[in-house]
This record gives C-alpha cells, structure tokens and sequence, in this order.
C-alpha cells in the first residue's frame, strides 16, 4: 500500500487496522520503530506518510470513502476443526468481508490481497452480495477481485517496484482496468497479466508451491552430495545455467521457513483432497515432509558430530530469522533446531541481528535462563561462542561472511565445529582458526 501511495500521489491511500498499537507504530516519528523491518520501506513510508498514505484505526469511515477495499488480512493454517493442519482459517477474511459490507457506499471494487485457497471469491461474493440488499438505505454495490501478492521479505520494496508481474483475477472488466490502472503507473503493461478470478487464486498457491519443491529438490541433493562426495554449490550451478531450470531457488539450507510455502502447499493439500485428487495431494505433500526431514536432520547431525550428547553444552546459533533482511521469524528453520537441541540437553546462545529476545520466547516457548536444556539471547558473536562446543549458521546474514574467526575460536571449547546450513562462512578461515567445519551439501 505504501509503494502504491508513493507511485500515485493522486490516490488517498488509508492503512486501516482495529489494532491501535500497530496503527500507532506505524505513525511512529522514529521511522526505525515501524512494526516490519524491510529494507527500504521506513523511505518509502518517509516520502508518502502524511501526504497520500495515512494509517488510522477509523475502519468504517475508510470504508465508506474508499473506491477500492483491499483486503490484506492472515490466514494462517487452521489449528482445529475441519481441515485441521491444512486448510486456511479464513475467520479475518470473513469479518472483514462482513465490515466491508456494512460499511461501504456506492460502488466499491473489494480486492483479495490475502492469500487466499480457491474459490473464496465466491465467498467474499456471496457475504457482500447479502450486504447489497442490507437494510441501511443505502444503495451499494460491489466487485471482487483477485490480485495477489509475489514479493518476498527482504527484497518487498525491489519486488514491488520491479515486479515479474502483477495478476489480477476477475469477471468485472471495468474493476479489472482500474486495478490495471493503478498499477500502470510504474509497472510495465506487459507485466499486468488479467485472469479469471480462480486461476489467479490458483497462481498464488502455485507459485509457491514450485518455489518450495524446488527448495526441497535441492535440499535432498544435499544430502545425497554430503554421502557421495558431491558438492551441491557445484550442482547447483551445473544444473542452473540450462536455461530451463535457471539458477534461482537452488541454495540448500536448513529447510525453508516463512509465513508463506508451508501454509500455501498444505491449502494445495487440502483443496486437492477436497476434489478427490489424493495421488495430487500426496505429492504435494511431499515438498513439505522433506522440509521437515531436512531439519530434523541438522539437529541430529550435530548431536552425533558432539559425540553423540550436547547435554550441557554450550552450541552458539547464529541467526534465528527465517531468511536474512527480516525480524520475521515464522516457520524459520531455527525454531525447529533450536527445539530439538533443547530437547537434547544443550545450552543455547542465540545470535541474530534484527530479532529481539521475546520474539525467539514467543518461539520456543520458554523464557531466557542459564543451564541445561535453556537458551539465551547474545548481542555479539563473538560472545555467544564463549565456552561454546559449536557455532551452528542458521540464517544468511551477510555479516557471517566475514565472522573473526580467531576471535571466534579462541572464545570456543575445543574440539570445536562449525556447522554452516547455509553455506555462506569462509570455511578457509574457520578452518584455520582451528574449528572442525561441517557445510551443507558438501559434509
Ligand atoms: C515467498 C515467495 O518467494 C514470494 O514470491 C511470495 O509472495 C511470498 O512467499 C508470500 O507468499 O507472501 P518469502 O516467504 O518472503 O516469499 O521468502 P523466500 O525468499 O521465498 O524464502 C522462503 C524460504 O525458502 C526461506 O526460509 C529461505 O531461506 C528459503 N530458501 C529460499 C532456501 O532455502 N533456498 C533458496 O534457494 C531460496
């Protein structure tokens, strides 16, 4: 919303939340205490906050002025109920859907930016359609429209501004062409791709899905590298450079986390299970249970490469966000780990650049102590490895490509690892330093 204000200086662009708090932080003066770190946005917020963008809790009046209502709103995995574990809890999209029927006057074009399983338009439809004959006496009227979003944390601002493409699913062609209209004023024509409502529905889970399984593919090959000999940097390349494969998505890691792959696949599940289509499902499926696999298998592997026991020890982990350029920490790879080397007996030191000590409590459930079977926060690397048996990367920070390694080992415990899931430490220089390293996809 904010690149969309920044872009047309014509449109009043309203950020509604019934969440004070949020509303209240996001017109913090001190542009470093916005509620999302990203790179770029605090300048993009600086340019528009008060000129076009303007964020309040006045839900209903925002409504009632608005043309257009986007709805941006969670839907997490439902945790109960049927489709437990698969399909999305679309109670927020409901409410909203609700409010908006309630609060809006004339024509307003209603627009999914949520990611959404297929078919929910119709939903959004119907409980609008029941607004439009409300008894408020006033006449209003509605179109739905799907226009989901493909930016990634931490690369948001260069993937709205540049966008691969922008899709816009629906069957009103004058809604369609102003949603089009917005977005042409910095996004190319031939990036503005039109679809009927379901198959831009169906995109969005796609996209993600293919996004995943290829993070799964290349995560299985490491395995296999660190068997056989093979080093999967040098398969990745080899097999990114045939043009129809292309070299993006293929880092192994500690399995992919986030708000997005795991939630879309498994709507991917249920919506096939829903059609009958279990061979479909388990397939889908699968992309998931090797994510799993993935980090199960990285705690398992330090604890064997610790003699086979780290309770007691002290393992530094360095970065706890599921991606690097993000304080988001939702599915991250690291929550997983760090359980199970709780669970293990180890005394953690967590290390991470942007995520502060009550988001990993919130994580993993239990406060900050000394001992075994606890963990702690450390503001520095160097002093999260004191006394420490392992340093385990986690994250791609960039400043763990250029760690003081001495400095490092001289704090550490020996015999000393380092075990890298993300590849990105000089290895040369841990090694030298006298550490015992571990990378994945090479062993
Ligand atoms: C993902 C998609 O990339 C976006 O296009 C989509 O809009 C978004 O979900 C969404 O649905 O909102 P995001 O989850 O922010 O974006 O981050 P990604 O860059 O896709 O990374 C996801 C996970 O895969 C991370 O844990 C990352 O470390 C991991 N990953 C990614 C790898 O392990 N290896 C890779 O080569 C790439």
């Amino acid at each position: 919303m904010a690149v969309i204000a920044d872009h047309c200086p014509e449109i009043t662009v309203k950020v509604v939340d019934l969440n004070a708090d949020r509303i209240a932080a996001w017109n913090d003066p001190d542009l470093t205490r916005l509620p999302v770190y990203e790179p770029g946005l605090d300048a993009v917020v600086s340019r528009a906050r008060g000129r076009n963008l303007h964020f309040t809790t006045e839900v209903n009046a925002a409504i009632a002025a608005a043309d257009m209502v986007f709805l941006s709103v969670n839907t997490p995995t439902k945790t109960r109920g049927v489709g437990a574990g698969q399909a999305s809890d679309l109670r927020w999209i409901e409410a909203c859907t609700r409010q908006v029927a309630l609060a809006a006057r004339g024509h307003t074009i209603v627009v999914e930016k949520s990611t959404l399983p297929v078919r929910t338009a119709e939903t959004v439809q119907t409980i609008l359609s029941a607004g439009q004959q409300g008894d408020d006496g006033n006449a209003k009227s509605f179109s739905v429209l799907s226009n989901p979003e493909f930016l990634a944390e931490g690369t948001a601002i260069t993937d709205l501004e540049s966008p691969d493409r922008v899709l816009i699913g629906g069957q009103d062609a004058d809604a369609l062409e102003a949603l089009a209209g917005v977005y042409s004023h910095w996004v190319p024509t031939e990036r503005i791709l039109r679809t009927n409502l379901w198959s831009s529905e169906l995109s969005k889970l796609t996209a993600n899905a293919f996004l995943a399984q290829r993070v799964s593919s290349i995560n299985s090959i490491a395995a296999l590298c660190e068997a056989t000999g093979a080093d999967v940097k040098e398969v990745a390349r080899a097999i990114g450079t045939d043009s129809r494969i292309g070299s993006r998505f293929l880092k192994s890691g500690p399995g992919f986390g986030g708000s997005c792959f795991q939630k879309d696949i498994l709507n991917l599940v249920y919506l096939c299970l829903h059609y009958g289509l279990v061979e479909v499902a388990e397939y889908w499926e699968q992309v998931v249970s090797l994510n799993n696999w993935q980090q199960q298998r990285i705690a398992k592997l330090v604890v064997q490469r610790l003699f086979n026991t780290v309770a007691g020890k002290r393992i530094a982990l360095f970065g706890f966000a599921f991606k690097a350029d993000t304080n988001d920490t939702r599915e991250s790879p690291a929550i997983r780990i760090a359980k199970d080397l709780l669970e293990e007996g180890a005394q953690l030191s967590i290390y991470d650049p942007k995520v502060s000590a009550e988001q990993v409590q919130r994580d993993l459930g239990v406060p900050p102590a000394e001992g075994e079977a606890c963990w702690q926060q450390s503001l520095d690397p160097v002093q999260a490895c004191k006394g420490a048996d392992a340093v385990l990367i986690l994250t791609e920070w960039s400043q763990f490509n250029a760690l003081d390694w001495h400095a490092i080992a001289s704090a550490m415990r020996r015999p000393a690892w380092l075990f890298d899931t993300r590849a990105v430490a000089d290895i040369k220089a841990a090694r030298a330093a006298g550490l015992q390293v571990w990378t994945v996809g090479e062993g």
